[in-house]
């Protein structure tokens, strides 16, 4: 089938079965530009949670296909490959955070989105980097556990007044950005503003211009005056901030931004999704009840 078929196909099935595909903002190109929409974390379980369709086809990783299902269990979740993983995500279960919270009795616990849901059900409220500083304010406790990013808790913990105990988890993929990296880019485009995102090392934001989630770079992007702009995060991001923003210039930090696991999804397999209905993403009854509170008060903070 060519490229054309496809798309038409695509879109005759998601009328049929009154779906809508759902695409995170590190996606390839030709899946970006097939999605109903694009966006970061947050926007995407709020347009999940908020959306009539009966079908969603989350072009993502695991743990955002899975929050999907956690707000709303009447609609079917969608995963394309179930190779799109997040490794972050698998560095706490559950039995580590009940050990972690007993170690630290009357602390509240924050988890990033970027986290299985048995241990949203141990979670007082999730985060992402969009709104994660403003969610640990939100919380009454002055203690907070905060779940499983250490640099982004390290990023919370320089901006808010309470006291935040992190677990040492990281991604793969923006850890793997060094000062190096960041020197050796400024030397090379001297007059461009460096925008990362708060998964990278403290060492690395605290040379940064702006520390971001994925949506807050496509508005700094539009927003800024300056014409090159350093991007410090996966590479699929490229594709739209260039799409948004075509008077400016983006430059990758370094090669290494490459998130193998959002690029398991292409044209063929979400065709191939809409089609067999797979691979469907269920979240046992028990541990979704105690996960949905959590993702519920982080999409009620205002
Ligand atoms: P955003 O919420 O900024 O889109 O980030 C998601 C993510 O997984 C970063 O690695």
């Amino acid at each position: 089938m060519d490229r054309q078929e496809i798309l038409k196909r695509i879109d005759q099935l998601k009328k049929q079965r009154n779906a809508i595909i759902l695409a995170h903002n590190y996606q390839i190109e030709e899946v970006q530009d097939v999605a109903d929409y694009v966006g970061d974390s947050f926007e995407l379980s709020r347009i999940a949670a908020e959306s009539k369709a009966d079908l969603i086809v989350f072009c993502g990783v695991h743990f955002m296909a899975e929050s999907a299902a956690i707000l709303s269990p009447a609609k079917t979740v969608l995963l394309p490959d179930l190779n799109a993983g997040c490794p972050l995500a698998d560095m706490i279960d559950a039995d580590q955070l009940r050990k972690f919270k007993k170690q630290h009795p009357g602390a509240a616990v924050a988890a990033y989105i970027n986290s299985t849901a048995a241990v949203k059900a141990e979670s007082d409220i999730c985060v992402t980097s969009a709104n994660a500083v403003k969610v640990v304010n939100s919380l009454s406790e002055d203690i907070v556990l905060f779940v499983p990013d250490g640099n982004l808790a390290h990023f919370v913990a320089e901006r808010t007044a309470k006291t935040i105990i992190p677990w040492a988890g990281y991604c793969n993929t923006h850890h793997r950005v060094t000062v190096e990296d960041v020197e050796q880019a400024r030397k090379l485009h001297p007059e461009a503003v460096l925008v990362v995102h708060p998964e990278c090392r403290p060492a690395v934001v605290a040379l940064a211009d702006a520390a971001l989630g994925t949506g807050g770079m496509i508005r700094y992007a539009k927003e800024t005056v300056v014409k090159d702009i350093i991007i410090g995060t996966e590479m699929g991001m490229l594709h739209r901030l260039k799409k948004e923003s075509p008077d400016k210039n983006f430059i990758l930090l370094t090669p290494k931004l490459i998130c193998p696991n959002m690029k398991y999804t292409n044209l063929e397999k979400v065709l191939a999704s809409l089609e067999r209905k797979e691979y469907v993403i269920t979240v046992e009854s028990g541990i979704r009840n105690r996960a949905v509170p959590a993702l519920e008060r982080m999409l009620a903070v205002k």
